[in-house]
């Protein structure tokens, strides 16, 4: 990506960017910005209360030894070099999208951090996976967990230390959001078990997994703090946050995971980076967070309040404008930590963590070094691209990491597959049928699959949206290589305009293909600038014309629809001619065979939407819409609280035009014989949370500031980002510290704090996990085809509980193998002491509302179809009922 790339990329208009540009030229150090995070216009009731201090790591036994080697390492550290490690060199300032510094003399490489979360981004040889929210429509952990060991492979392969990924942020409260794609599906434990999920299979590798975007970025628009304008804020409630949307990332955290990343945009008027209630209090302390946290890139806006607030890593280590060789940290926090602004003992735990996560998941033993370079595709190139005079070298490899798992990614475009509708089972088609194609998305982009920068445009088949969260294809296999493979039979008409004067033959079918993009914010697509504002939630390409058309035409029109989310299907969804609708998602670079099996009937398509349908938009709450420019900061304000998708639907009695986890098949199944097993007794609050375990201790004085001296006869590179300061800055940052004092902010403290009763653990208070009760139920294939059910576990609370709670609420769920007519399976659910609680915001802990009373958990095969209830007070079970919602 070029310099003007980036630059444009993050301020807009043109003009401030060389506005910025020149005044920082001009400064020597970072601007700081702490001004930029004034609560400005956010409404009185939403508080990001002060947290301090940060909470130290270490705490938790799975990661003791990881902080004994850590503590040994960095006790040995000089002061630049720990504030090297907490930092990156620079933007494109190496192989990878980040680039730690490192501590060579004590064997502590540079890290290399890089997307995507569906696959190495910008490189080569490496697969290009569905992405996340065709992973959540398969409904199939274990195929989530394959992607997960597969990405982690192939990562480790190419070098990678972070991966940057899953996505559990946005969860997709807002249908038009950009980046809702990159994760499972708008619902927190879908969100959440594809999350936790895809860390633990990616850790398992050794590579240290992200979670992001922590949190609330639940649009493009507006994310990033510029000198301009402050990102918007989200504003939310205390319980709203903790049950949906900060639930995938304690999942996430429950699993070990090493990283978080900090969103752009701010929470309560608070950034992200620097937001000490977020990072202190809820990530590090009620969730045990034991790794370490980086900004989003260049979402760092200030140099000690984010250390003071929990920041880790500064990444990719500039400040606000890039490429200046201006950071916040790096030789400022060298500088902040000799003059006594940033208490040494506080970058003493930036520095373990990063070390801890490093040794947690075994990088210290043979851990390859990047082979790729994320700035080119050529064998050779600058070393360092944004120091404009860089040495040159080898920086692609070409080093082949697909190594099979192409297979693990056509299962899941596969299952994920989701029939919307089948009128007279249409569905599967005969090899032998005339078929007539219709639709660009069928065939691959003709200028080139990768001709797009990061996906940037809507071209041929859409495997996945735009942004960073995009690889590069090995190869695309579309739908047309592969239908025209298996049938006699096609003409392909490749255009999103329905030819004129073409009549059908009888026994003719059209295959309509249509789709719907979006993406990453520095992108704007056919005027969408990442969220989909100009097209709206309607098909891209006049998709519902070429629909309309077709079924005017012919008397059999099937629509396969490639999207990032929802789309609006109104137009052409009841027309008689409509016989067979199938979401194919984003399926990355198995498009073809994937979907050509199922057309067929090789397989029976298994998916189940990750979200609903609405008939129009009006039917969600307004405030799920975008917000737009607003003077000051931008407002976004969560008044719905917890009803977005179809929390929100059921609350208000409004039937969509398909629910969440709606999804046929080509068989039938039946639902029998479920036993509701009681495992764990509840109790109104959960048991008191175990202490937390002794963290490493270090000297606080403040070091010499020789530690921080330049070295001798350096040969520095222009713009890249050190640690390290002139003698002369050194010894007078120094010889502040005993003559003045920092200003903290308000509610600051050094003390270390034991911990908020819902804490005690990684993710939690380990009781919430304790399993309230199973659930399990006989699954038989009751048609004439072979095929796999999805079951899904729905908890509705006990009526008369003081606390307003959503109708239902998916708990967990699971999928059968392959089942051939007749045959049945046993899956079950479990259903803990979280699932059964609320958030109560003045308690700051889960409560079971009514411990005894009588909960029904609800399971079948969609929202709305849930015919099967068990009742916890009486423990039994009963089928053929209604679906509550
Ligand atoms: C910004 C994106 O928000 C984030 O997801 C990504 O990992 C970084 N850029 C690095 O490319």
């Amino acid at each position: 990506m070029s310099t003007a790339y980036i630059f444009l990329s993050i301020f807009k208009p043109v003009t401030i960017l060389f506005f910025c540009y020149i005044i920082s030229s001009v400064s020597s150090v970072a601007i700081d910005t702490q001004h930029l995070d004034k609560r400005l216009n956010v409404p009185a009731s939403y508080v990001a209360a002060p947290y301090y201090p940060t909470p130290h790591g270490g705490w938790v036994a799975d990661w003791s030894e990881s902080y004994r080697k850590a503590a040994l390492l960095v006790a040995n550290m000089t002061l630049a070099e720990k504030a090297n490690i907490t930092c990156g060199s620079g933007y494109d300032m190496g192989r990878c999208v980040g680039n730690s510094g490192s501590a060579p003399r004590l064997g502590l490489p540079q890290l290399c951090l890089q997307d995507s979360a569906l696959g190495i981004r910008n490189s080569d040889h490496n697969t290009a996976f569905p992405a996340g929210i065709t992973v959540g429509a398969t409904w199939d952990k274990s195929l989530m967990y394959a992607r997960g060991v597969a990405l982690g492979a192939e990562f480790r392969g190419k070098g990678i230390n972070v991966f940057l990924g899953p996505t559990v942020g946005p969860l997709g409260r807002k249908p038009r959001g950009g980046r809702n794609w990159e994760g499972f599906g708008a619902d927190p434990v879908l969100q959440a078990v594809g999350g936790a999920l895809t860390v633990q299979g990616v850790q398992e590798q050794g590579v240290i997994a992200t979670i992001k975007h922590y949190i609330l970025n639940e649009q493009e628009m507006y994310r990033m703090y510029s000198i301009a304008q402050p990102g918007y804020s989200s504003n939310i409630d205390d319980r709203t946050i903790h049950e949906l949307y900060l639930w995938p990332f304690a999942e996430g955290i429950k699993a070990g995971v090493g990283s978080v990343m900090a969103a752009y945009n701010a929470v309560n008027g608070s950034a992200c980076s620097q937001n000490s209630y977020l990072l202190n209090g809820i990530l590090k302390d009620e969730l045990g967070f034991q790794g370490f946290v980086m900004s989003d890139w260049l979402a760092q806006i200030s140099g000690v309040p984010s250390a003071l607030a929990g920041l880790d890593m500064s990444m990719p280590g500039d400040g606000l404008v890039p490429l200046l060789g201006d950071s916040y940290w790096m030789y400022e926090l060298s500088r902040a930590v000799l003059n006594g602004s940033v208490p040494v003992d506080r970058l003493n735990d930036m520095v373990t963590r990063i070390v801890a996560a490093w040794y947690q998941m075994g990088q210290d033993k043979d851990y390859p070094p990047p082979n790729f370079s994320t700035n080119t595709q050529d064998a050779t190139g600058p070393l360092y691209p944004g120091a404009l005079f860089s040495p040159s070298g080898v920086v692609n490899e070409f080093v082949d990491v697909q190594d099979g798992h192409a297979a693990v990614a056509r299962n899941i475009s596969r299952d994920a597959i989701t029939m919307l509708k089948n009128v007279n089972n249409t569905l599967p088609l005969s090899t032998n049928s005339s078929l007539k194609i219709f639709g660009t998305d069928a065939q691959k982009n003709s200028n080139g699959i990768n001709s797009c920068s990061d996906q940037g445009c809507d071209k041929g088949t859409l495997g996945m949206g735009w942004g960073s969260g995009t690889a590069r294809y090995p190869y695309l296999d579309s739908p047309m290589d592969a239908i025209s493979s298996k049938a006699s039979n096609v003409k392909y008409y490749n255009t999103d305009t329905f030819p004129s004067g073409l009549t059908a033959s009888s026994g003719d079918i059209a295959l309509v293909f249509i789709n719907a993009d979006s993406g990453e914010n520095y992108i704007t697509v056919e005027g969408n600038p990442g969220d989909r504002t100009t097209a709206g939630l309607n098909a891209w390409h006049n998709g519902d014309t070429l629909l309309k058309n077709a079924a005017a035409t012919y008397s059999t029109v099937i629509v396969i629809v490639h999207t990032v989310g929802p789309i609006l299907l109104e137009e052409w969804i009841d027309l008689p001619s409509v016989k067979a609708v199938l979401f194919a998602h984003l399926p990355g670079q198995e498009a073809g065979q994937s979907l050509a099996s199922v057309l067929f009937g090789d397989v029976s398509p298994s998916g189940h939407l990750p979200y609903t349908i609405p008939h129009n938009e009006s039917e969600s709450p307004a405030s799920v819409g975008l917000v737009y420019f607003e003077l000051g900061q931008p407002q976004d304000t969560y008044t719905e609280g917890l009803y977005i998708d179809y929390r929100y639907f059921n609350a208000h009695s409004i039937k969509p035009r398909y629910a969440f986890g709606h999804g046929l098949s080509y068989t039938t199944f039946s639902f029998s014989d479920a036993i509701i097993t009681a495992v764990t007794s509840l109790t109104s609050i959960p048991p008191a949370r175990p202490a937390k375990g002794s963290t490493p201790t270090y000297s606080t004085a403040i070091p010499p500031a020789s530690e921080a001296y330049w070295p001798a006869n350096f040969n520095r590179i222009w713009r890249y980002l050190y640690s390290w300061l002139e003698k002369s800055d050194a010894d007078a940052a120094a010889a502040v510290a005993s003559t003045s004092s920092y200003v903290y902010p308000a509610g600051y403290s050094n003390t270390q704090k034991p911990g908020p009763p819902a804490g005690g653990a990684q993710g939690g208070n380990p009781a919430l996990w304790d399993v309230a009760y199973t659930v399990s139920v006989t699954v038989t294939n009751t048609g004439n085809f072979s095929g796999r059910a999805v079951v899904q576990g729905y908890v509705q609370f006990p009526a008369g509980i003081s606390y307003d709670t959503p109708v239902i609420q998916l708990r967990d769920f699971a999928k059968t193998e392959t089942l051939a007519k007749g045959e049945s399976e046993v899956l079950t659910l479990s259903f803990t002491r979280k699932d059964l609680s609320v958030w109560d915001t003045v308690q700051q802990n889960w409560v079971v509302p009514n411990v005894g009373g009588d909960y029904t958990i609800w399971v079948g095969e969609a929202s709305d179809t849930l015919t099967l209830g068990c009742k916890t007070a009486s423990l039994g079970c009963q089928s053929g009922l209604v679906s509550p919602a």
